[in-house]
């Protein structure tokens, strides 16, 4: 896998969204989605509480992660008003994978914002970073989120317990 990416410059199109690494002008839409019940404290990147101070480390983080070739943090932005609306993380979690994460703010959420860019940053992560494959994980029932990863087009692996899901492309 190619882990070494620059980041300057990189814009990824996702129809009326664009995807690109996360930045300082994001700070409000990292303490939207850190502050957002179903997001902050639910997924592994916010902790609960999340202060609005938070944001600042947090974006810095995401910086450094990417240029240390761990995580890369892209932001999904509304093209036309520049709106945050949320985040998709590919994290690697083998030699040869790559593991997919993403939220959306609750505003935009049931637009197709979720499906759209998780399937913009698997297209680029196959040619950009190269994994055999992209894993996931979503909590037990999170139906919206698995049918998410089965338009991206994951399969299931796990149980319903702990699921898990697959992309193959190596
Ligand atoms: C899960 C989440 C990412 C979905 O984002 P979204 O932009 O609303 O998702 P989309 O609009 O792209 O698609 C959602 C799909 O799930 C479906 N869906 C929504 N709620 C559903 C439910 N309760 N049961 C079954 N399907 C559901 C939608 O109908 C849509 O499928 P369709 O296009 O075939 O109709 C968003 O709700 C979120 O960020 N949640 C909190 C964080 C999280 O759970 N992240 C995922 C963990 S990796």
């Amino acid at each position: 896998m190619n882990r070494t990416i620059a980041p300057d410059g990189l814009v990824l199109s996702a129809g009326a969204l664009r995807l690109r690494p996360t930045a300082a002008d994001d700070r409000g839409g990292v303490i939207a989605a850190g502050q957002a019940p179903g997001i902050g404290g639910k997924m592994p990147w916010f902790p609960s509480p999340f202060p609005d101070h938070y944001a600042d480390g947090w974006i810095e983080r995401a910086a450094s992660e990417w240029r240390a070739g761990r995580h890369f943090v892209l932001s999904v932005i509304e093209a036309e008003s520049g709106a945050y609306v949320g985040s998709v993380v590919l994290s690697v979690v083998a030699d040869d994978a790559l593991e997919l994460a993403y939220w959306i703010l609750p505003a935009w959420e049931g637009k197709g914002a979720a499906t759209a860019a998780a399937i913009a940053a698997v297209d680029w992560a196959r040619t950009a970073i190269g994994p055999a494959r992209i894993v996931a994980k979503t909590r037990p029932g999170a139906a919206a989120s698995q049918r998410v990863l089965a338009k991206a087009g994951f399969t299931a692996t796990g149980t319903e317990g702990q699921p898990t899901f697959e992309l193959k492309l190596g």
